[in-house]
């Protein structure tokens, strides 16, 4: 199907919301108890949310990446310690591991999948390692058999970074059935939001015990005489984001499946343009809830790929480049950065570094559009190829 030269396409927007929302935000303002402490939002929500992803214990919490610092806190990640992380990830992964002083590891991706490479995982474990954290990249569950294993073998615990995952599943088992402490984003673009907001789901009574004083200031529950057993910080959710992610919730599964029936329209019509290499799938993530719709256009280059993304943008594609290796930001060499230089860390993450140049995602809103839309984007993107 091809467009005019000028066509603007229309995508479905995002955030979506309807009378849930507003039901839940008049619910939360009329109770009268605007924090999670004396109001029962944010307790319903946890308790829904776990139950979705079929974890024992849920604690929302203000972001993907405070949800991230505690669930590492909790692992026993402190100064000295060592988290290994995909070097392809949004930069939260491994700042919250630099944020409690650990070093963060970088390692490559797999360059089909852009999930965490295991054998390089397991080749960077170090006695100081403290925790793994495998990616699920665009809403493609990492190789957790092959982690699970590595877990076990070396006693190292995973932290499932899902912040682009809700609702996924491998081989049948959703994110809180695969045995270890998983975290989610709400933040504005994520596959449900309240504009901002995270969750942990803890498989283990005690760690969501240990997380939950540390997320309230280190404050037992009932706490009244300011006994502040614990170290921590306010990463508490408010009762109205609560609200809004109750009424998220209940149209996700409906959303996952729309997509899903789109992304292999699109993805098969993208791997028929020449130069274009779609997202690969492992099968046994029997369920992507697709956060991104990512292609890459090897050889393409900085400059190419980002005069691409600004003409998919001027014809209504939400395009974005995608990330840049971690250690290719100001910000990592900050503090916790491991003690090699950048040339050594980019020779190790070639998968990294390519992907730093020539992968571009697409807004998940695109695949809440029609069937046609997928051979519109594509066609659209032929043409904006070859002319450019
Ligand atoms: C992979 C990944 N991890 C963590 C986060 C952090 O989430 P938040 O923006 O809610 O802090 C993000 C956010 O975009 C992300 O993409």
């Amino acid at each position: 199907m091809s467009v005019d030269s000028q066509q603007v396409l229309e995508f479905p927007p995002w955030p979506q919301f309807g009378a849930e929302e507003r039901t839940g935000l008049i619910r939360a303002l009329e109770q009268g108890e605007w924090w999670r402490v004396t109001g029962t939002e944010v307790d319903t929500f946890e308790r829904e949310f776990a139950e979705h992803h079929g974890a024992e214990h849920a604690l929302a919490v203000t972001t993907g990446t405070h949800a991230l610092e505690l669930a590492l806190e909790v692992l026993g990640v402190r100064r000295g310690t060592e988290v290994i992380v995909p070097a392809f990830t949004f930069i939260s992964s491994s700042q919250a591991a630099q944020r409690l002083g650990a070093v963060a590891v970088p390692v490559d991706v797999d360059p089909d999948t852009y999930c965490i490479d295991v054998s390089a995982a397991e080749a960077a474990i170090g006695p100081n390692t403290r925790a793994i954290m495998p990616v699920h990249m665009a809403g493609q569950v990492a190789d957790m058999d092959a982690l699970a294993k590595l877990s076990v073998d070396s006693g190292i615990p995973l932290l499932q970074d899902a912040a682009h995952a809700h609702g996924a599943r491998w081989q049948g088992k959703r994110v809180g059935e695969l045995g270890s402490v998983a975290v989610f984003s709400f933040q504005n673009g994520k596959l449900m939001t309240a504009g901002e907001g995270g969750a942990v789901l803890f498989p283990d009574a005690e760690q969501y015990e240990e997380a939950f004083v540390r997320h309230t200031c280190g404050r037992p529950r009932g706490d009244r005489g300011y006994f502040h057993t614990l170290a921590g910080s306010n990463f508490r959710l408010t009762e109205f984001s609560a609200a809004v992610l109750r009424a998220q919730l209940s149209r996700l599964d409906e959303q996952i499946a729309v997509r899903e029936r789109r992304w292999p329209v699109l993805t098969a019509l993208l791997a028929e343009l020449p130069g274009v290499l779609p997202q690969g799938r492992d099968q046994r993530c029997d369920r992507n809830p697709h956060y991104m719709a990512m292609f890459r256009v090897p050889g393409i280059g900085e400059r190419r790929r980002a005069a691409l993304v600004d003409a998919l943008v001027r014809r209504g594609i939400p395009a974005f480049v995608a990330f840049r290796a971690v250690y290719r930001t100001d910000a990592f060499w900050e503090t916790g950065a491991p003690e090699v230089s950048v040339d050594q860390l980019a020779r190790r993450c070639p998968h990294s570094e390519a992907l730093s140049q020539d992968c571009v995602w697409l807004h998940h809103r695109v695949l809440l559009g029609s069937e046609a839309q997928m051979y519109e984007i594509v066609s659209v993107l032929a043409d904006v190829l070859a002319t450019s």
